[in-house]
Formats: C-alpha cells, structure tokens, sequence
C-alpha cells in the first residue's frame, strides 16, 4: 500500500529502541539495581554508633590472635573487597582452603560463604575471627581484649543501650555486620542502564548482557546481587578439573552432608567481579574471559566461543560500582590488662 511505513528490520533504530527497553525490561526484572544505601538490618533502622564501632573492629588487628590480621587483610575496601589472591593467607601464613569473596554488597546474599552455611552476615563474622587458619583468636580472648580497652567498654555501650554487659563476642559480630551494610556499591554502568541512561553501555556490553540472559547464565546469577542467593552443583553438566574443582572440597556437602550436595555451591554473587580475580572457590582462574567459558562447558554444557566470551566479560564489568570511600580508622591504645600479641 502506498505512503505504508516499511517493515521494520533490525538494523532500523525504532526497532533497536524497542529491542533496548525489552533488554532493558527484562533485566530490570531479573536483577534490579544497588541501592545508594542500606537504612535497616532485620527489619530494624541500622545504628550509627553499630555502624562506627564495626568500622574500627573491622581495621583493627587484635580481633586476631597475632595481633597482625584484620577483616581488611582479606577483605580489602580498597581492592574491590577481596584479596586477589587464590586462597587467602591468615595466622602463622598458612593458606586457607577457599578464595575470599568481597564484602561489598555481601549484606544482599540471601546467605555467606562459598557453601552458604552462615546465613547472615553477623553470624558469618564469627567464624573468620575463630577460625584457626584465618584470625586464630577466641571468643574469650576477643572480650578480654575488648574489655580491656576503655574506648571500646564505652563504645559498646553506646551501640548496644541497656544491655548489661554490651561487650561480648554476639554484638562485636552485630556490629561488624551493621559496618558491613554500609559497603555498598550503587552507581555502576549497567545500574544506570537500568535507571534510563541509554550510553551508559556500549554495543557489545548490551550484547554480553543479551547472552548472558539468553544463554542460561541468569537462570542461576540473578537477583540483585547477580547471584548469592541459590545453590548448585558447580559441574551440572561437566566437572571441571580437580585443579579448579579440588576434589577435598565438597562445598554444601559438609555442611548438609546430603549426597546431592557434593560440589554444590552457592551460585557466586556478580557484582565488582572485574575487581576480585582470582575467580571460583579455589581461586584459579585470573582471566574473567575464561571463568565465562568455563561456566559455559560446566553449567551449561555450551561451547562459548572467545567472541561471546569478551562481549560476556565486557557487561561484567559493567557490574562495577562506586566503590565506597572508607577512612581508615585511629584505633583505641591498648592497656596494661589487653592480652598480648601471639
Ligand atoms: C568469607 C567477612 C576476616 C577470608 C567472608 C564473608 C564475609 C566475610 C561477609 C562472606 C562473603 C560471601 O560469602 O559472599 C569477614 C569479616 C572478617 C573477616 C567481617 C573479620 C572479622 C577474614 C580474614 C580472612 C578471611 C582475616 C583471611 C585470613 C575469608 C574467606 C572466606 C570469607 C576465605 C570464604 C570462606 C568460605 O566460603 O568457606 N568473610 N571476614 N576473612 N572470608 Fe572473611
Ligand atoms: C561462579 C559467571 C552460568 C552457578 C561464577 C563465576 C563467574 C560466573 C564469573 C566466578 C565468580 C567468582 O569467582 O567471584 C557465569 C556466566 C554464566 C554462568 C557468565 C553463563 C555463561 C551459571 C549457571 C549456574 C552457575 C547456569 C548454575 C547452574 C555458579 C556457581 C558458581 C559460579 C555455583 C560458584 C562456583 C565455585 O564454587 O567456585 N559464575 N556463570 N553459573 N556460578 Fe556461574
């Protein structure tokens, strides 16, 4: 019919405009943005005074028994909140078994660890601290240590009102846990996408995340996080090798000790990823490009070619946000009566 508007064609603008807003749709859908801040913990507002008391324990290296190893040491604010290397290095230099994952954005995991078993981040803050191969220290030593130092006897008063003996072991993790709710990382590229801003990716970044969705990888990477919240078998369709997949490590396993959970794991929180290589629990693999393709082969048993590896990889690094502006803390001296160093 004459004066008939042609068919549209993909390379027509008005139809990648319309294919953008279903893209743009669907990952407001399946993802959703960080938001500038956390205002609650469980419901309740998060204190300020937890808040700054977290900040200076989480920088403070007499939580370990050493005297040398703090949150920060493998977890660093300044490094994406990790440690970039595989497995992390903690009391006496011994190596521990798994990759440290980053703090920041942790308080959206629907639970922490590798295999899941703290289920939130206050309970998960008392393990590192105990944990022989990381912090070595002590509940008992921890309050003795705490205690003795009168700016922290006060300051736990103030985060903790009416409690009759605010310095414990519980609200060191509460209040570690309220800091931690304050490493957040709004503002990244694909965020402001989401938000409107159509330049804020390039081509190839919305067709990394177009391939991401169509390939299966958001199946298991959603939420806002891009994952943290669901566990699975790392190897569904094909074990990698016992080089990336040590056969000692039995991830949910040892926590259900449920057959089908041999090798699950938590499906890795996606976020910052392009600043916390190594990447996998076993901290093996230092190129984003080939963590992509294995995750191909093993989770998908799909051939992901170097192509769709890079466009992939590129919108991962569009995950990366504002990284918070964290002042490093002047910590309380200690006393005649603070246990010493070991
Ligand atoms: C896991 C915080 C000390 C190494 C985690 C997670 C958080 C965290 C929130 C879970 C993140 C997630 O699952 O996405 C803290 C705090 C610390 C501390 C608040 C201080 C009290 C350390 C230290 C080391 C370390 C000193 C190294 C020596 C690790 C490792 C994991 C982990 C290897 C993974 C462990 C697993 O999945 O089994 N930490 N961390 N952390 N952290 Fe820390
Ligand atoms: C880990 C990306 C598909 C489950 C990872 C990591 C990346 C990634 C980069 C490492 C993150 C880190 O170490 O910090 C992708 C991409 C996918 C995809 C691009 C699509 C091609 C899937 C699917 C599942 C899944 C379909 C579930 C069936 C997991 C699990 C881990 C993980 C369980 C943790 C593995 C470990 O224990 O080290 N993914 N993923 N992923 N992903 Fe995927």
């Amino acid at each position: 019919m004459a004066g008939a508007a042609p068919a549209a064609t993909a390379s027509d603008p008005a139809t990648a405009a319309a294919d953008g807003d279903t893209l743009r749709a669907t990952a407001a859908a399946l993802f959703g943005t960080i938001p500038e801040r956390v205002e609650e913990l469980r419901g309740k507002p998060l204190s300020a005074e937890q808040v700054e008391l977290g900040h200076m324990l989480f920088f403070d290296p007499r939580l370990s028994r050493s005297h040398l190893i703090t949150c920060n040491t493998c977890h660093s604010v300044g490094t994406g909140g990790a440690d970039n290397v595989p497995t992390s290095i903690g009391h006496g230099w011994q190596r521990g078994p798994r990759n440290s994952p980053t703090v920041l954005n942790a308080v959206f995991n629907g639970a922490q660890f590798w295999d899941g078993r703290a289920a939130d981040l206050a309970e998960q803050a008392k393990g590192p601290v105990q944990a022989s191969v990381e912090m070595n220290s002590t509940p008992e030593l921890v309050e003795r240590t705490l205690r003795s130092i009168p700016e922290y006897v006060e300051r736990f008063g103030r985060a903790f009102p009416g409690e009759a003996e605010p310095v414990n072991f519980d609200n060191m993790a509460l209040a570690l846990e309220a800091f931690e709710a304050t490493l957040v990382t709004p503002g990244s590229r694909f965020d402001r996408w989401v938000l409107g801003e159509d330049d804020a990716l390039d081509a190839t970044e919305r067709r990394g995340l177009e391939l991401f969705v169509s390939s299966g990888c958001a199946s298991c990477h959603n939420g806002r996080n891009f994952g943290g919240q669901a566990y699975f078998p790392f190897g569904v369709i094909e074990r990698p090798g016992a080089e990336i997949l040590p056969p000692g490590d039995k991830g949910r396993f040892e926590v259900t000790a449920t057959a089908s959970d041999e090798y699950v794991f938590r499906a890795a929180p996606l976020r910052n990823v392009e600043l916390t290589a190594p990447y996998f629990h076993s901290g093996q693999v230092w190129d984003l490009e080939q963590a992509v393709a294995i995750m191909g082969s093993a989770q998908l048993g799909r051939e992901i070619d170097d192509d769709e590896a890079r466009a992939i990889a590129a919108f991962l690094r569009t995950l990366t946000g504002r990284q918070p502006r964290v002042e490093y803390p002047v910590l309380p001296p200690s006393t005649a009566d603070t246990p010493r160093p070991e």
